[in-house]
């Protein structure tokens, strides 16, 4: 399975939690990583050879900070001018049928914010319906997203590579085991 895991994180060098991810996925050769505010700096997207990785991996990780219970905008950009009418919907738009994709981000709030009657009033899950949407709207496979919260806690350096370890885990696992 040929796996591209895109980062979109709008300042990893003072990331702790994404960048921590970064280094656990460069010690395993099989991800093709990709860092989208590093590739794009002036935000003017390459469509096509975007659209030319996409077709060349089976499974597509979308890796962010959490941001204002949405994720950064340059990624919610890349949706916009990658996904056109005609390739990813509509009419003949069937370039993305049944590739896999994978939403994994890191929280500042809690595990226990995310739920009804919590902090943030709702799960990340509800958060994340409308990227869910999306793909599904494109016949895309959305798996269940993997979540590290509370990533912002202080000296939690064990956790985050804990984390790290388990995510590395998670998305290459086989998408039946993934949904239960
Ligand atoms: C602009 C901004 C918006 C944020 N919005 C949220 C949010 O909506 N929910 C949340 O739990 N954390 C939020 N956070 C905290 C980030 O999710 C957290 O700092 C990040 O996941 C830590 O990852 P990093 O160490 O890779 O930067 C926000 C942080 C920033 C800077």
């Amino acid at each position: 399975m040929n796996i591209m895991v895109i980062i979109a994180h709008p300042n990893l060098e003072t990331s702790r939690a994404n960048r921590a991810f970064k280094l656990e996925l460069s010690r395993h050769a099989k991800f093709d990583v990709r860092n989208l505010y590093q590739e794009y700096p002036n935000w003017k997207i390459d469509v096509e050879k975007e659209q030319q990785l996409l077709l060349s991996h089976d499974r597509i990780v979308l890796q962010f900070p959490f941001y204002w219970y949405g994720c950064p905008p340059l990624l919610k950009k890349w949706f916009e001018d990658v996904f056109t009418y005609g390739w990813a919907y509509g009419p003949g738009g069937d370039y993305l049928k049944d590739k896999e994709f994978i939403v994994a981000t890191t929280t500042g709030g809690t595990k226990n914010c995310y739920r009804a009657g919590g902090d943030n009033w709702f799960t990340i899950s509800e958060f994340l319906k409308p990227i869910q949407r999306t793909i599904t709207k494109c016949n895309g496979t959305y798996l269940p997203a993997f979540v590290t919260y509370g990533a912002t806690s202080q000296d939690n350096d064990v956790y985050l590579s804990q984390e790290a370890k388990r995510y590395i885990e998670y998305i290459q696992t086989y998408s039946s085991l993934l949904i239960h």
